[in-house]
This record gives structure tokens, C-alpha cells and sequence, in this order.
């Protein structure tokens, strides 16, 4: 199958370019409508996976404009081409509906503009064309990956930081970025329609840090960072379709044993982290 993918450099779409073969776009920064077309009718995908976006909250904050255009604009016109197209859209959707959850698709109440636009993004690429899927995604974590953006994750963070601040009060999944690549090419055979894509978790953030702080005996000293945004999704409707995710705390004990982090001192850790 002919599947372009949208970011490939980036976070997820090099693991999705690991995890089954695609042919990667050229970056879609400042394309406009004619470009994205152009793109379409030269590499006649037979689907397109989107991973391309503004996805830092606070440069969304800043600079609604370029948000606007990277998390609105592009995907419409994408969507326009009338191509299969699989984009992805975020929790933070639930962000504003102020209870701990978890919260199915139909609950949204968007809290910042990042939010905002990827929920204005769903709705307007569902009314172009009702075949297209949307995944809203977690917060996600992997270990670097040669070759590609690593950005901030609450794996690495733990791994490396001496102390961290979470939410006893904030119920949020994070998600291993590698089950969310293999589980995409699954999701190329969805009905149309949004789904809530990823682990689920009953743990608060700190307790999950907690957990993997006991599990691999970090070093690291944690505390509580007052209330945040209850996040928590329910995917029952990706269930429905075949799609389960571990939950948070089995997806982070399947990363530690992809990579070998299983050591049972701190120092191990340590040391391996600095060798790496
Ligand atoms: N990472 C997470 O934890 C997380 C959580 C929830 C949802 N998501 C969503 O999942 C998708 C992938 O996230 P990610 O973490 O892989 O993102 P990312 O690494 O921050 O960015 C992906 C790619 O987007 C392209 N890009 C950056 N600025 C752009 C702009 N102004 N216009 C067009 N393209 C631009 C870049 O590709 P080029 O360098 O080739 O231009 C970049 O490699 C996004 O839709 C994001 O909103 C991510």
C-alpha cells in the first residue's frame, strides 16, 4: 500500500516509519492549499498518515497564527485532496471538562488554543470527508531514537532529572510511542470518525510516577505539582475495533524490557543512561 506519511522526522512518524513501511513527505512547514494538492496528485498515495503539527502547547499559546495554519489549515486542505487520511489530534481536548473522567469521545471542552484548534481540525476534516480518522493521543514516551526529534517525555524525564514535580490530583495516561506506530497501521481500516488512542490509566500522574520510580529504583525525588487538567481517556470505541493498548503502568513495563532498563540499582541506571 502507497501510504505517505506527514512528519516522519518527528516524534512519532519516525517510529511509524520504523514500525511499517511508508514513503515520508518533505516538510509541510508554510505549504499552502495548492502545494498540499500538488503533493497528493504527484505521490498518489492510496492513504496519508498526518503526524505533522504544532504540538507544543505553549508555541500554540504564542503564536496562534502559525498554530492555526500547521493544526487547522494543513489538514483541511489534506483532507480537501479527498485521499484516506489518518491525522492525529490530542487528549488535551478534555482538558477543560473539569472532572476526573475518563471521558469518551462525544466529551470534549478544549482549555488552550493547541486544544482548540485540534477540535475545530476533527470536526472540520470530518464534514469534508466523513472517512477520515482521528486519533487523539496521549502524552508519549520512548527512549531516543537515532535520526529523530527526541523531545521532552515523561520517560526520559524520569530517567534523567533529580527531582520532578507531578499531579496527585491530575488522572492522565501516558503512552509507549512504539504500541501507538504499530497500532496506526490498524487504524488505516477504521470507520470514519474520532477515537481515543491510547493507554488508558485509573493512576493518578504521580502515582504513575511513583511506580516507575519503584520499578526501576530511580534516584529521582518526586513531589506533587497541585491540580491539573484531568485527562483520562476511555477507548472503548478503539477497543470495539480490535485496538487495545496496555494500560499505562503494562506499557511502561513493556518499554523497560525492550530496552534491557529492568537493572535493579540506581547506579545501574545511571551509568546506562550516560553510555547511551
Ligand atoms: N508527542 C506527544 O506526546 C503527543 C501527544 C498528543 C498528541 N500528539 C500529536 O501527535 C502528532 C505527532 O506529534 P509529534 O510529537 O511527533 O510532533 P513533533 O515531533 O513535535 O512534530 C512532528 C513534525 O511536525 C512538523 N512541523 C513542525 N512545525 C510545523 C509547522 N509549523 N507546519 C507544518 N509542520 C510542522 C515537523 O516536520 P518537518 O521538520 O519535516 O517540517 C515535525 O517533525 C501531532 O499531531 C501531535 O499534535 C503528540
Amino acid at each position: 500500500m502507497n501510504i505517505l506519511l506527514t512528519g516522519a522526522r518527528g516524534f512519532v512518524g519516525a517510529r511509524i516509519a520504523a514500525a511499517f513501511p511508508v514513503n515520508a513527505a518533505p516538510s509541510l512547514r508554510d505549504m499552502t492549499e495548492d502545494g498540499i494538492k500538488r503533493l497528493v496528485d504527484e505521490t498518489e498515495p492510496e492513504a496519508v498518515i498526518h503526524t505533522a503539527a504544532i504540538s507544543d502547547i505553549p508555541t500554540c499559546e504564542k503564536d496562534p497564527d502559525a498554530s492555526y495554519h500547521a493544526n487547522v489549515m494543513i489538514p483541511l486542505w489534506l483532507a480537501k485532496t479527498g485521499v484516506k487520511a489518518v491525522l492525529f489530534s490530542t487528549d488535551q481536548v478534555y482538558g477543560g471538562c473539569g472532572h476526573e473522567g475518563p471521558f469518551a469521545e462525544n466529551d470534549t471542552a478544549p482549555a488552550n488554543t493547541y486544544a482548540r484548534h485540534k477540535l475545530e481540525m476533527e470536526r472540520r476534516v470530518l464534514e469534508i470527508n466523513p472517512d477520515a480518522v482521528l486519533l487523539r493521543a496521549t502524552w508519549m514516551y520512548d527512549m531516543p531514537l537515532y535520526g529523530a526529534a527526541n523531545r521532552g517525555n515523561f520517560l526520559v524525564h524520569m530517567l534523567l532529572k533529580q527531582e520532578a514535580a507531578f499531579s496527585a490530583a491530575q488522572h492522565r495516561a501516558v503512552t509507549y510511542v512504539r504500541e501507538v506506530a504499530q497500532w496506526t497501521q490498524r487504524a488505516l481500516s477504521l470507520p470514519g470518525g474520532s477515537y481515543n488512542f491510547g493507554s488508558e490509566n485509573s493512576l493518578t500522574m504521580l502515582e504513575t510516577a511513583q511506580w516507575l520510580k519503584e520499578r526501576l529504583n530511580l534516584p529521582i525525588a518526586l513531589r506533587d505539582a497541585g491540580p491539573r487538567p484531568h485527562l483520562w481517556m476511555d477507548c472503548a470505541k478503539a477497543k470495539a475495533q480490535g485496538i487495545r493498548f496496555r494500560n499505562t503502568v503494562d506499557g511502561l513495563a513493556q518499554c523497560i524490557r525492550d530496552y534491557h532498563l529492568g537493572w535493579s540499582n540506581a547506579s545501574g541506571i545511571i551509568i546506562w543512561i550516560k553510555l547511551f
